[in-house]
């Protein structure tokens, strides 16, 4: 069993393949932290390490005696100075509680105590909310343990779910109110992780529109390193995924632990080191303008926090987060099949379109491999900027005179599916929903509401909103055989209120906005099962493990830029699969930044993603439409390995590396059966006779013979212009091990930002 309670020492544990996680109950019924770490062996009693550290002019609980205090050293058990498996406000734990309420008499303690346990099959779904499911076949263990407060009849049900050959806990809580009255939840994050040690590093992701998910790592120190949103969303400026490491912890050692956030609203995570140096790792809801009226008799469960373990680096850490991913989170059709190559009209119209020009754009898109056309923003009410009819999900007949469904057949006649995009979160002032129902959207009565991008969001609080827009969306999708949607979400959420809801729960809003989101996209799910849905924010605004349970893939940046797409989606990496990422060939010079990179390294990092392309082709050569080519057909080819093989940072593009020394990046994909690899590398910064290069690449068999075959870019200063080109060749055979102790060995390119990418094949 790899959960199991023990009865005698009143200790619980819980066993993945490689991780152990214990707790215990105390002599005065308090459920304390144990251990989370490498794998102990069944059996082990580790309740020896339950000692806490005093922390002076202790608390103690009302029911400890004088005696048991002064003679029994009960001090220990003062709430401040005990590793808490679940933390509450308001009786002397003064680090980051999880749980504060408020009781109907005005009152703030909460003291949580265990009640009762209970192991069982499987894995509970959470209702409303996205969560970890199980497939056919996979073996799955929750443990339930429920605490009650010790004066009102206020209880708490924690959840730990783990699947056989997992290495990750899910956590979430259900809060249960049968005090006869009501209870407003406060706060209610769901993770507590309480651990003897400070010595970590905190890693975090940062960004801003353009530039999602950069990694920043700095270590713990006394007080608290914490990440969070206000936004309504994930949004673009944090991530809701936190790791904790050794402060040596590499790709392939040390201690690491992780957490991401199975949700797309306003959240923190904290990391927060105390007077005995110990840390507590907290993630949750953002209790900042979070209050939740619940009644007698109602419960209110807590998102779902993915945990991992590992004590062999981020690599491993970050691998069992894909496999997690991919096939536990992602759901239908498109977790395994090849995703079509797509173009996407967004950066070669804008919305400058009309049926004609889509039709261009895909019959020449086709000749380098592209199979769906995307109509991006501009498609819909007469929307020809963004100031303009968003909520009026109905064709513009000036730009589509044949309707979606003339669009379509034209497409499907070139061999070409469609795709098509909607904001369904959002409305312009200026349309007709808006003109019919003012009141859809977000507004607190008497004050103006903000504006963002001249958009105002819908209140997806309230029922018949969602059914407004879900019945729209169904009139589009089914008029004609569209393949995928493009989910948009171009604000954030602000005025905060809805007017459906009474005073003392407008706390709920940003919740239940989130609920009423995860509803729609939800019926969207089983109305077209094998739609393909890519998620997208501004870009890469809500990119987040909630999301992926409704869409498999989310636009990952709206910066097309390989410049700093390797630092986009390196962060992103550390937690998401590259088969969520969506990535495409864009414009160079790109239309953000001007730099201009060539057709190969613009593949290559789309080829660590979804791949496509965002242009249009009327603006391209002969020979870039060609490198195209190439480029689609070596995507395909190895696609499987890419999107279900294992994943390896080699080089990291944020590592500051000598300056007389080119710097590059470099990763790979190894397929699980260790036949088939790829290695992706981009030189970032040439220095002239920078030297040469030995990259060693990792997970492939040792005894394993490969044969390798290298695609790259060459250039000669004699061969003017300056333009390089794509050459292959066969790049010789090595034995697995040799690849992986001795490295590759490759030559300094002329030129920065050149690519190579190399086939390995087990022979
Ligand atoms: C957002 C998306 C873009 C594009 C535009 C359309 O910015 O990130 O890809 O779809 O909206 O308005």
């Amino acid at each position: 069993m790899p959960i199991f309670y023990d009865a005698k020492n009143k200790s619980f544990t819980i066993n993945t393949p490689n991780s152990t996680y214990a707790m215990y109950v105390t002599e005065y019924n308090l459920l304390t932290h144990l251990y989370y770490g490498e794998r102990i062996s069944d059996g082990a009693d580790l309740t020896y390490l339950r000692h806490n550290s005093g922390v002076g002019r202790s608390l103690t609980y009302n029911e400890i005696t004088y005696e048991d205090y002064e003679m029994k050293g009960h001090a220990k058990f003062c709430p401040h100075a005990l590793r808490q498996e679940y933390s509450v406000f308001g009786i002397g734990d003064f680090r980051t509680p999880c749980l504060v309420g408020r009781f109907a008499d005005g009152s703030r303690a909460i003291d949580l105590r265990y009640h009762d346990h209970k192991i069982i099959d499987g894995k509970p779904a959470l209702e409303g909310l996205p969560a970890v499911y199980l497939n056919e076949g996979d073996k799955a263990e929750t443990l339930v343990i429920t605490l009650k407060d010790s004066a009102f009849e206020l209880y708490v049900e924690l959840y730990y779910s783990i699947i056989e050959g997992h290495d990750q806990i899910m956590r979430s809580e259900r809060i249960i109110n049968k005090t006869g009255k009501e209870f407003f939840i406060e706060s209610a994050l769901t993770l507590n992780l309480d651990i003897h040690k400070k010595d970590f590093d905190a890693i975090t992701f940062y960004g801003k529109p353009n530039n999602e998910r950069y990694v920043e790592r700095t270590p713990l120190r006394h007080g608290k390193i914490s990440v969070d949103s206000t936004a309504g969303s994930t949004g673009h400026f944090t991530n809701n995924s936190i790791i904790i490491c050794d402060n040596n912890a590499d790709e392939d050692k040390g201690e690491c632990i992780g957490a991401t956030f199975v949700y797309s609203g306003n959240f923190v995570t904290t990391a927060e080191v105390d007077h005995v140096g110990r840390t507590r790792l907290t993630m949750g809801i953002n209790p900042t303008g979070f209050c939740w009226k619940l009644e007698d008799g109602e419960g209110f469960t807590t998102p779902e926090v993915i945990l991992a373990y590992s004590n062999k680096g981020l690599g491993t850490l970050s691998n069992g987060f894909h496999d997690l991913i991919r096939y536990n989170l992602c759901r239908g059709k498109w977790k395994d099949s090849r995703r079509p190559v797509l173009i996407n009209n967004w950066e070669a119209t804008v919305f400058d379109f009309d049926e004609d020009k889509l039709v261009e754009i895909a019959t020449d898109a086709k000749e380098f491999g592209v199979e769906m056309l995307v109509v991006d923003d501009g498609w819909f009410g007469h929307r020809d900027w963004d100031n303009t009819s968003l909520g009026d999900w109905y064709v513009d007949k000036k730009k589509l005179p044949n309707g979606m469904e003339g669009l379509c057949k034209r497409l499907n006649d070139e061999g070409v599916e469609l795709g098509v995009w909607f904001e369904p979160e959002n409305i312009s002032e200026e349309s007709d929903l808006y003109k019919a129902h003012p009141d859809y959207c977000i507004q607190i009565p008497g004050r103006g509401p903000m504006r963002n991008r001249w958009e105002l969001t819908l209140d997806l609080t309230r029922k018949e909103v969602r059914d407004n827009i879900f019945e729209q969306m169904k009139k589009v999708i089914s008029s004609c055989p569209i393949r995928y949607i493009k989910w948009d979400m171009n604000r954030n959420i602000t005025d905060a209120y809805s007017l459906s809801l009474p005073a003392d729960r407008q706390g709920e809003f940003y919740h239940r906005f989130i609920l009423g989101v995860y509803d729609l996209m939800e019926r969207i799910v089983q109305e077209f099962p094998d739609l393909l849905i890519e998620n997208c924010n501004g870009g890469g605004g809500r990119f987040d493990a909630g999301m992926l349970y409704y869409s498999p893939q989310i636009w990952c940046s709206d910066n097309t830029d390989p410049v700093h797409r390797f630092k986009i989606q390196y962060g992103t990496s550390l937690i998401y699969p590259v088969s969520t990422m969506g990535a495409h060939i864009a414009y160079a010079p790109n239309i953000n930044t001007f730099h201009h990179t060539s057709v190969f390294t613009r593949g290559v990092t789309a080829m660590a993603g979804t791949f496509g392309f965002e242009l249009d082709p009327m603006h391209e050569t002969e020979t870039t439409k060609k490198e195209m080519a190439l480029m689609s057909e070596l995507y395909k080819k190895h696609y499987f390995t890419i999107n279900h093989g294992d994943y390896y940072r080699l080089i990291s593009p944020y590592e500051a590396q000598p300056v007389t020394v080119s710097r590059i990046t470099a990763w790979e994909f190894v397929s699980k059966d260790k036949n088939k690899a790829l290695f992706s590398m981009v030189q970032m910064d040439n220095v002239n006779d920078g030297g040469d290069l030995y990259v060693k690449l990792k997970g492939l068999d040792p005894d394993k013979k490969y044969k390798l075959h290298m695609y790259y870019e060459n250039r000669h200063y004699k061969i003017k212009p300056f333009t390089p080109w794509i050459e292959d060749k066969d790049f010789g055979e090595y034995t697995g091990e040799i690849l992986m102790k001795c490295g590759l060995h490759l030559n300094i390119f002329r030129g920065d930002n050149m690519a190579a990418l190399i086939e390995i094949d087990a022979i």
